[in-house]
C-alpha cells in the first residue's frame, strides 16, 4: 500500500512578519509555531515519515530540537519554497506511487480531522490535490493607487492552503521541470497538465504571514485547549 510522507518546508526568513527570529520559531502559547505544526503529523498514525527542511545556516532548531522516530531533519533549504521542497524530495526514500504531503511550517491550525479528510478524499486518486477554501468575499480589482477598477466574479475561485498532497513520482517530475518558481506544489503539477482535486479546508488552517496573524492563530489554538479542558 502507498505510504504517506510529509515534507515541512521551514527554510524561509519570514520577511513579511518583520521579526528578527524566522516566523516558524516565534512563540505561540508558550512554544514555537513549528512545534504545533509538527505535532499534528507526528501524532497521526497514517503518516509514515515527517521531514523538516531547514536552511543550511539555521541556528534556531537546536534550541527547539526534539526527537521522534518518524522525524528527520534536512539542512537543504533552497532559495525558494519550491527549491526547498525539491531538495527534500531528492533525499526521500519513497516509491513512485507513495504520497507526499507538503505543509507550510507556519500553518499551526491544521486539525486531525482536516488531515484525515484530505487523506480519505485523495488516497485512491491517481494524482492528488490540496486543502483549499472557496472565496467568500466580494473581489475587487485595484489600480496602482489602490482604487477599485472592477468587481470580479468569485465563482469557481478557491484559496489554496496546505497540505498539498501528490504522488511522489508526479511531484518530483513537476518540481524538477518548474524551475523553482511556483509558489505551491499544485501550480507545478498543473503545469504538467493534471487537475489537482480541491478538498474543502477551513479558515483556521491559516498561514501566519503578517504580524496580526499571530494573535488570530493564538486565539484559535487557545480555544482548542479550552475545549479540551471542558
Ligand atoms: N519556505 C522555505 N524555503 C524558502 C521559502 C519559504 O522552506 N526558500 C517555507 C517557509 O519557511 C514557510 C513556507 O515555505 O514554512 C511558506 O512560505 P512563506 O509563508 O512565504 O514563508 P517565508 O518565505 O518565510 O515568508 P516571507 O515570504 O514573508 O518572507
Ligand atoms: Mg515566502
Amino acid at each position: 500500500m502507498a505510504k504517506f510522507h510529509v515534507i515541512i518546508p521551514a527554510a524561509g526568513s519570514g520577511s513579511r512578519m518583520a521579526t528578527a527570529l524566522p516566523k516558524q520559531y516565534l512563540p505561540l502559547i508558550g512554544r514555537p509555531i513549528l512545534s504545533w505544526t509538527l505535532d499534528t503529523f507526528l501524532a497521526c498514525e497514517r503518516i509514515a515519515s515527517v521531514h523538516l527542511v531547514l536552511n543550511a545556516n539555521d541556528v534556531h532548531w537546536q534550541t527547539n530540537s526534539r526527537h521522534h522516530s518518524k522525524l528527520s531533519i534536512l539542512h537543504c533549504g533552497g532559495g525558494t519554497r519550491a527549491e526547498t521542497v525539491l531538495n527534500a524530495l531528492k533525499s526521500l526514500d519513497a516509491e513512485q506511487a507513495d504520497w507526499v504531503l507538503v505543509h507550510d511550517a507556519a500553518r499551526p491550525g491544521l486539525t486531525h480531522t482536516l488531515l484525515d479528510s484530505l487523506l480519505d478524499e485523495l488516497q485512491d486518486d491517481a494524482v492528488g490535490g490540496l486543502l483549499a477554501i472557496p472565496v467568500a468575499d466580494t473581489l475587487k480589482r485595484a489600480d496602482s493607487s489602490q482604487h477599485v477598477v472592477s468587481t470580479e466574479s468569485r465563482e469557481g475561485l478557491w484559496q489554496a492552503q496546505t497540505p498539498q498532497m501528490f504522488r511522489y513520482g508526479i511531484l518530483k517530475d513537476a518540481l524538477t521541470k518548474s524551475g523553482g518558481a511556483p509558489t505551491d506544489e499544485a501550480q507545478a503539477v498543473e503545469a504538467l497538465g493534471f487537475k489537482p482535486k480541491l478538498v474543502t479546508g477551513q479558515l483556521r488552517n491559516l498561514k501566519i504571514t503578517f504580524p496580526q496573524d499571530l494573535a488570530l492563530a493564538e486565539a484559535i489554538l487557545a480555544a482548542d485547549q479550552e475545549g479540551v479542558r471542558k
